[in-house]
């Protein structure tokens, strides 16, 4: 089989970002955020407000941390003990889909069904003891609406998540009952903040300079600490940290692509930029373009972004690796001239990503410096496509240069893994704390 180099080097062409794009998506991200600090509803961002600001380093004590966002529910014990130390004493995490088995996020699940799942597996990381009281701090990656470190409701599901019954709910009250059905009533919910909030709490406590926290995993994520957003409701101090969902960015140029695969999406129209860039859509997009190069368009080989890893992670000259991925998702044989082909797609597929994501970080880093100069700073990052796709740090070191120049020197992303655990220990602590005040 043949692939068509013309229509390769078409589509290639269609997922590229050039440097005037590049630029042109920072500045219209910049412009959004200052849209949205004015009035939410003139940006496409939703500037979720959090109720936190960053933690002094001090906060101490054990608690429990749940972190629910992702195909995979964790539940830890984590002991802060202050001046950025501390210990995870206890780890418990399950699938929320357990395929043939039971399914908790799929079209037809039910929340209370859900929360059951997710009060088990807290008792389980108790030991079923029901008497030591804990505070819980819960990591809920999803857009919030928030009126206090408590106090979240679901606004809408996204990561094609479809749980009946959520949606308008305050989160933290469906645990409650959840852990009151079971018996468990020594556990105390005490503060629901989004995982890219997490990061950055975790990353602040750990290091100083940090005031951008980012997921890049499944779903594609940024917050950052706004020195201007005053509320009595908030704790920690430098400000308030907002999420701002960016993932629902909508000023971007979708390819036809993009528009075909958002409007079989579960929630067409939204997280434009999440489906451009995340985890969850990289394999699905490769898919539905190597379906074209393979002449049988439309057809679904049920791509995923690790197959996309595997691809890229191939540098041999006969493309084995390449070879046996894709015959195992499409069936079909490829030669080594078809692997390279192919992996130029995984590639640009995967280098668009970054750099759409850098775009989105100099952007944040544009409107918190305004008219000043750019401060020395690390951009916390976590996420599998961050800490393991090949081609994706490396192209968001080149387009922070591309975009700062020489004050690109100034910023580095480091990798905070865990920190959706610890960032919601730190949130208990710190709304502990301000309990007590
Ligand atoms: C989705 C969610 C967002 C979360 C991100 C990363 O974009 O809407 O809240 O931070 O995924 O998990």
């Amino acid at each position: 089989m043949a692939l068509d180099r013309q229509l390769l080097q078409s589509i290639i062409k269609e997922f590229t970002v050039d440097a005037e794009q590049l630029r042109e998506i920072a500045a219209n991200f910049r412009q959004d955020l200052k849209l949205g600090l004015n009035d939410p509803d003139d940006s496409s961002l939703r500037m979720l407000k959090s109720y936190v600001g960053l933690p002094t380093g001090k906060e101490t004590g054990e608690y429990l941390a749940l972190d629910f966002g992702g195909t995979n529910v964790r539940v830890s014990r984590i002991k802060l003990q202050g001046s950025g130390r501390f210990e995870v004493t206890k780890k418990v995490g399950k699938p929320l889909i357990l395929p043939g088995a039971y399914d908790y996020v799929g079209v037809g699940s039910k929340a209370n069904d859900m929360f059951d799942f997710l009060a088990e597996l807290i008792d389980e990381a108790i030991d079923k003891d029901h008497d030591t009281k804990f505070y819980l701090g819960h990591t809920f990656s999803f857009p919030s609406k928030q009126t206090d470190l408590y106090n979240a409701s679901l606004i809408i599901w996204t990561k094609e998540f479809a749980t009946e019954g959520v949606e308008g709910k305050v989160v933290n009250d469906l645990l409650k009952d959840a852990l009151t059905r079971r018996g468990v009533n020594n556990v105390e919910p005490i503060s629901v903040i989004n995982d890219t909030v997490a990061v950055l709490l975790s990353a602040a406590y750990q290091h100083a300079d940090t005031y951008i926290g980012s997921i890049y995993a499944t779903g594609q994520n940024n917050c950052y600490l706004e020195s201007s957003v005053k509320d009595p409701e908030n704790v920690g101090v430098g400000g308030m940290i907002l999420n701002l969902e960016s993932g629902g960015f909508s000023k971007l140029t979708p390819n036809r692509f993009d528009i075909e695969f958002d409007e079989a999406s579960e929630k067409p129209g939204e997280q434009r930029l999440e489906k451009m860039v995340s985890g969850r859509y990289l394999g699905v997009l490769f898919g539905m373009a190597l379906s074209e190069l393979f002449g049988e368009k439309g057809k679904n080989y049920g791509f995923t972004s690790i197959d996309m890893s595997s691809i890229l992670m191939d540098d041999s000259v006969d493309g084995d690796r390449i070879a046996a991925v894709i015959k195992d998702k499409t069936g079909k044989d490829v030669d080594s001239e078809e692997a390279k082909k192919i992996k130029e797609l995984a590639t640009i597929i995967v280098v668009r990503s970054a750099r759409i994501v850098t775009a989105t970080y100099v952007g944040i880093i544009w409107q918190r410096t305004g008219s000043g100069k750019i401060q020395k700073q690390q951009i916390a990052v976590d996420g599998s496509v961050y800490e393991k796709m090949p081609l994706v740090k490396e192209n968001i070191n080149r387009a922070l240069v591309e975009l700062l120049g020489d004050e690109a020197e100034k910023v580095t992303t480091i990798l905070d893994t865990g920190g959706s655990g610890l960032g919601a220990a730190i949130s208990a602590a710190m709304a502990a704390n301000h309990a007590v005040d």
